[in-house]
C-alpha cells in the first residue's frame, strides 16, 4: 500500500497527531468529505418525496448509495437498511424480531454494551431467556471457541447475537463455525460487525448470518450513519423501531399501512449526506483493496504486540500467540499506572491518541480483571505507519521507566 499517498487524503493528519484510536472512530478522507459537501452544495433536497429535479437527483444518489454499501457486504440492495449506527441496528432486531417468553437468545462475554443492553432489555421486557457464553478456560486471553456455543444452543434458541471482532481485545470470533451450529439448531445469527466491516472483506452470504450491523464512522464514513443487513426472508418478520413519514403506503386517522421491505424501516428524513458519504467510503476502501488493508493492519498489529511484550510491566489482554491472524486492535495495561494516566501521558508527550477505559465493555472488563477502569487500547488503520508504531512503543517504554 502507498501509505504516504493515502495519508495525504486525511487532512487531520497534518495536525501531527499519531492516531491510534480507529476502533473508536476512523478518520475521514477527502473523497468522503467531498461527497458529503457535494450533496449539500449541489443537490440538497429530501429523498423519496418530491418530484422536481433536485429531489429526484437526491433520491437517486441515496438509493445508489444503498446499492453500493449493500454490494460491499455481499448483500442485495433490498436487504440493507440505513441506520444511525450499529447500536440502532441491533436495537431494531432486539425489539422487532418478535421474541417472546420461552425463547432463548445467546450472546457472549466479549460484547460491546450495544450488543448486550438491547438483549438485557428484551429479556426484562419480553421475558425470554438470555445466555452469555463465557470461555471454557478463564484467562486473560478470554478465547471463545465455537464449542462454547455448541454447549448451550438448543431448540429454544431463536438467535445467537455476537460480535465478529472484539472491540476491546481485537480477537476474532469463529463466526463461520458458529453459523453452521446455528443452522443445525434452526437458530438465527446476528453479527455485530462494527469492528470487522471496516477491516476485512465481508460477505454476508458466505458468513451465513441473518442480520449484520455496522457503523459508517468506523470505516472512513461520516458519523450518524450505519447499516443493518436483514436477510430477505426475515425482512417481513422484523418490525421497524419507529414509524412515521416516508414509510407509509396509506394512512387514515385510525390506522396506517406501511410500505413493505426495507422502505418500512427508515421513517423520517434519513441521513442523506451520511449515506452518500458512506458509499464514498466503501468506494475508497475498495479502490485500495480490503485485502491489502487487512494485511497491512496485521503487520502493524504484529509489531505492536512484539514491541509491547518487550516493555517491562505491560500486560496484554486477548492476545493468543496461536492466532493465525490478528486485527489491528491491541489492549494492555502498564503496571503502576492507570489506563487514563497512560493515555494522557502518550498524548502529552507525543500527540499519540489511544483509547483508555472500559471500551463500552464493563462486564468483559470485570470478567478479565481490570474492572471499569479498563485497559489502554491502541488500534491501527490503513493510514498508520510503521514509524508511528515505533514512536508509540518508544514513548511507552519511556513512560514505563517513569520518564
Ligand atoms: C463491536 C462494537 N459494537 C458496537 C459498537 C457501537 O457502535 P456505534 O457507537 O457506532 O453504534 C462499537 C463501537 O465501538 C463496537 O466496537
Amino acid at each position: 500500500m502507498k501509505i504516504e499517498a493515502i495519508r495525504t487524503d486525511f487532512p487531520i493528519l497534518n495536525t501531527g497527531v499519531i492516531y491510534l484510536d480507529s476502533a473508536a472512530t476512523s478518520l475521514t478522507p477527502e473523497p468522503v468529505l467531498d461527497a458529503v459537501l457535494d450533496y449539500y452544495r449541489d443537490y440538497n433536497a429530501n429523498v423519496g418525496r418530491g418530484v422536481y429535479r433536485l429531489a429526484r437527483m437526491a433520491s437517486q444518489r441515496y438509493e445508489a448509495a444503498r446499492s453500493k454499501v449493500a454490494e460491499g457486504i455481499g448483500a442485495k440492495t433490498q436487504e440493507l437498511i440505513f441506520t444511525k449506527n450499529t447500536t440502532e441496528a441491533i436495537n431494531i432486531v432486539a425489539s422487532g424480531m418478535g421474541l417472546k417468553k420461552g425463547d432463548k437468545v445467546i450472546t457472549s462475554v466479549w460484547e460491546h454494551h450495544s450488543n448486550l443492553l438491547p438483549w438485557i432489555r428484551a429479556k426484562n421486557e419480553l421475558g425470554m431467556d438470555l445466555v452469555v457464553v463465557k470461555p471454557s478456560t478463564e484467562s486473560s486471553e478470554a478465547k471463545l471457541e465455537a464449542s462454547d456455543f455448541d454447549a448451550v444452543i438448543d431448540k429454544k434458541t431463536k438467535l445467537v447475537a455476537i460480535t465478529h471482532v472484539s472491540n476491546a481485545l481485537g480477537s476474532l470470533m469463529p463466526v463461520e463455525e458458529i453459523a453452521s451450529i446455528c443452522e443445525d439448531n434452526n437458530a438465527l445469527l446476528l453479527l455485530d460487525a462494527a469492528q470487522s466491516v471496516p477491516h476485512m472483506r465481508i460477505n454476508v452470504k458466505a458468513l451465513g448470518c441473518d442480520f449484520l450491523a455496522f457503523s459508517g464512522h468506523k470505516m472512513l464514513g461520516p458519523t450518524g450513519i450505519g447499516g443493518l443487513y436483514i436477510k430477505a426472508e426475515h425482512m417481513a418478520g422484523t418490525e421497524p423501531l419507529t414509524v412515521g413519514g416516508g414509510t407509509v403506503e396509506d394512512a387514515s386517522f385510525v390506522d396506517y399501512q406501511l410500505k413493505s421491505g426495507y422502505e418500512e424501516f427508515e421513517s423520517g428524513t434519513p441521513n442523506i449526506a451520511g449515506a452518500i458519504g458512506l458509499s464514498a467510503a466503501v468506494a475508497y476502501l475498495e479502490e485500495i483493496g480490503l485485502d491489502k488493508v487487512k494485511s497491512w493492519e496485521a503487520k502493524l498489529a504484529k509489531r505492536l504486540i512484539e514491541g509491547l511484550q518487550d516493555i517491562p510491566g505491560i500486560k496484554l489482554y486477548g492476545y493468543d500467540s496461536s492466532d493465525a491472524f490478528r486485527i489491528g486492535v491491541v489492549s494492555f495495561n502498564l503496571e503502576g499506572r492507570t489506563p487514563n494516566e497512560v493515555a494522557l501521558l502518550l498524548d502529552k508527550e507525543a500527540s499519540i491518541a489511544v483509547r483508555s477505559g472500559h471500551h463500552c465493555c464493563i462486564p468483559l472488563m470485570d470478567y478479565l480483571g481490570p474492572g471499569a477502569e479498563g485497559t489502554v487500547r491502541a488500534s491501527v488503520y490503513l493510514y498508520n505507519t510503521e514509524e508511528e508504531v515505533e514512536r508509540f512503543l518508544a514513548v511507552l517504554a519511556r513512560i514505563s521507566k517513569g520518564g
